[in-house]
């Protein structure tokens, strides 16, 4: 089985002092950084660019794992290739090519994920399961930090899981993932669990670095 990696969100991390942020929760145990990147259009919330990531990039070596809730999005998958990005994920219900999205993304030479909303069925990736390196499940509806974890989305990790056989793709969850979710989404099948307020609510790294545990040990 895959390792259980453990990524934290910066979108509630302090935004005056991102860098930082990025440093510390590195140095406290992330194993991947998740980048939320939202547009105001497909998610209402704006975030940030390729701007950011580029200026947090020399904060952490870690996997960035770069969370794009923007339609359209093949426009941007190369600048965010360039800013630094080595995982980009996105939205299945924000690109009518899926396939091409995806093979636009293997192009630029970076792992390729497909994120799908909590309402998204999974057959959706039945067609392109081997252009992928990872699928994203929000098991929150898209825009937002701190929100209800959707039990219902615990079903689709363990079809998921069914469909991906032993291919090599990592299941990532995302949206309330807490000490006490995180043991429901491992046992249906996540490998990768985002979690944003639970990491970083207390805002010192010493809470940063307890919060980790709690999660991974949960
Ligand atoms: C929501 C983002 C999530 C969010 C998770 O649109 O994709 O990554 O930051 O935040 P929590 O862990 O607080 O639900
Ligand atoms: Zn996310």
């Amino acid at each position: 089985s895959r390792p259980i990696v453990i990524a934290p969100s910066i979108l509630s991390a302090d935004f005056s002092r991102l860098g930082e942020e990025v440093a510390a929760v590195d140095q406290m145990g992330a194993d991947w950084i998740h980048l939320d990147v939202m547009d105001g259009h497909f998610v209402p919330n704006i975030t940030f660019g390729p701007p950011i990531v580029k200026a947090i990039r020399a904060s952490s070596p870690k996997v960035f794992d770069c969370h794009l809730m923007i339609e359209p999005c093949d426009p941007y998958i190369e600048a965010f290739a360039e800013a630094g990005c080595d995982i980009i994920t996105v939205h299945a219900e924000a690109t009518t090519h899926l396939d091409r999205s995806l093979q636009a993304i293997k192009a630029t030479g970076k792992k390729a994920g497909v994120a799908l909303n909590p309402s998204t069925p999974e057959s959706v990736i039945q067609y392109v399961l081997d252009r992928l390196d990872l699928v994203l499940l929000m098991t929150v509806n898209p825009g937002f930090g701190g929100q209800a974890f959707i039990p219902a989305v615990c079903d689709k990790i363990a079809r998921v899981k069914a469909m991906i056989g032993d291919r090599p793709i990592d299941i990532e969850v995302d949206g309330g993932i807490t000490p006490q979710t995180a043991p429901l989404v491992a046992a249906a099948g996540a490998n990768a669990l985002v979690a944003g307020s639970a990491v970083f609510k207390g805002g010192t790294p010493a809470d940063y670095e307890r919060n980790m545990a709690a999660i991974r040990d949960a």
